[in-house]
């Protein structure tokens, strides 16, 4: 029923629905082979809600009750913004796909950290995933805010510099910027969290569409810093060539089935080049229990989800858990984390 309605219309009513109560329980216990440690955080299951669904930290608990293993809200910018012109989210159903050019609309950090301050523990870790305003000129600015107010109240937290509805943001990249960057927000981490043993991990999040020289040097600035950990990736502004939905035009980052074999690809290259020290939350396309499979053997400690959502509704979430589970015992792993980067021999 809810994809009769405009794709934003739908999520808003989805998103109260959910912190009404009325979302999906998922009453199934996980399999224990699902359960995972990654950054001292342990996870009943690496399957997570990624970040855009909930950009206000209004129902994470609710997510992870109808069965995510973990929920990432945001991207919160410090001040509220309204994003770009309407219509700026679009289905694509003959691809499997969603492209929305939204431009971090939201409401900015204060409704945002008075939620989470406001959180008991839930049933899995919860993530908060900061960006900057569209105005901003010094952007690492906006991220030290950010993170410095977020910092108390989530279990790990998002530097996300690869969307790409936000003039100038995926340039945070490059090296020099990226060094200063983190640097930076690492700074802001250490003066939220004075005590060392507690801080939360600090997770950077990238885009697809970068070259062999983009990751390299990516790789270099993360090994030499204290980030935790990568998300690979954010939506892609390719458009490969065997989509047929009429939409494919459309402006914007492009998520869901057709950016799967781009994000496991980099997965598994980020991986290599990051000589599997480095925790990476896998993300892009992952529909199924053999998607999360993959991303896992590939490299991917964790996996997160949001397109696949729209078309196949909660009831994919322990889905997923079900087929993971069964092709994590029939290849004779005992846990998760066994099986990360095992492609990688
Ligand atoms: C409507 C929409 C909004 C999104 N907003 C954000 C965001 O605010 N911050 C972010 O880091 N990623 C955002 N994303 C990207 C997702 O977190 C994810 O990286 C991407 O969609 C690929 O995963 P998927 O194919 O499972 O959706 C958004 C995605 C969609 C579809």
């Amino acid at each position: 029923m809810l994809r009769l309605l405009p794709p934003e219309a739908a999520h808003k009513a989805t998103i109260r629905a959910l912190a009404w109560g009325m979302g999906p329980m998922d009453r199934i216990a996980d399999d224990p082979v699902l359960a995972t440690s990654v950054w001292g955080l342990n996870f009943r299951n690496p399957v997570g809600l990624s970040a855009g669904f909930d950009k206000g930290a209004e129902v994470p608990d609710a997510m992870m009750a109808a069965g995510f293993g973990f929920a990432e809200a945001g991207t919160v910018t410090p001040l509220p913004q309204p994003g770009n012109p309407k219509p700026r989210m679009f289905r694509l159903p003959a691809d499997n796909a969603a492209i929305n050019r939204l431009g971090f609309n939201g409401n900015g950090l204060s409704p945002f950290v008075w939620k989470i301050s406001r959180r008991k523990p839930g049933l899995g870790p919860f993530g908060a995933n900061v960006g900057k305003n569209k105005v901003t000129e010094d952007g690492a600015a906006d991220y030290e805010i950010g993170i410095e107010a977020v910092a108390p109240y989530a279990d790990y937290l998002v530097t996300n510099i690869s969307s790409p509805n936000t003039p100038g943001l995926r340039a945070m990249q490059g090296r020099e910027i990226l060094a200063d960057l983190v640097d930076r927000v690492l700074k802001a981490r250490a003066r939220a969290v004075p005590e060392e043993s507690e801080r939360p991990p600090l997770i950077v999040k990238i885009a697809p569409d970068l070259d062999d020289a983009e990751r390299a040097d990516i790789a270099a600035v993360i090994m030499d810093s204290d980030v935790d950990g990568l998300t690979v990736a954010n939506t892609t502004v390719k458009r490969p060539d065997d989509m047929t939905d009429p939409q494919t035009h459309q402006d914007g980052g492009l998520s869901g089935a057709p950016l799967f074999p781009f994000a496991l690809e980099i997965v598994r290259d980020m991986y290599r080049r990051t000589e599997g020290k480095l925790p990476i939350i896998g993300c892009g396309g992952v529909a199924s229990g053999a998607d999360a499979y993959a991303m896992i053997r590939a490299g991917a400690s964790l996996v997160q989800l949001y397109t696949a959502l729209v078309f196949h509704g909660p009831a994919l979430i322990p889905r997923i858990k079900r087929d993971l589970t069964q092709l994590l015992k029939n290849d004779g792993f005992v846990c998760v984390s066994d099986a990360v980067g095992a492609d990688h021999g």
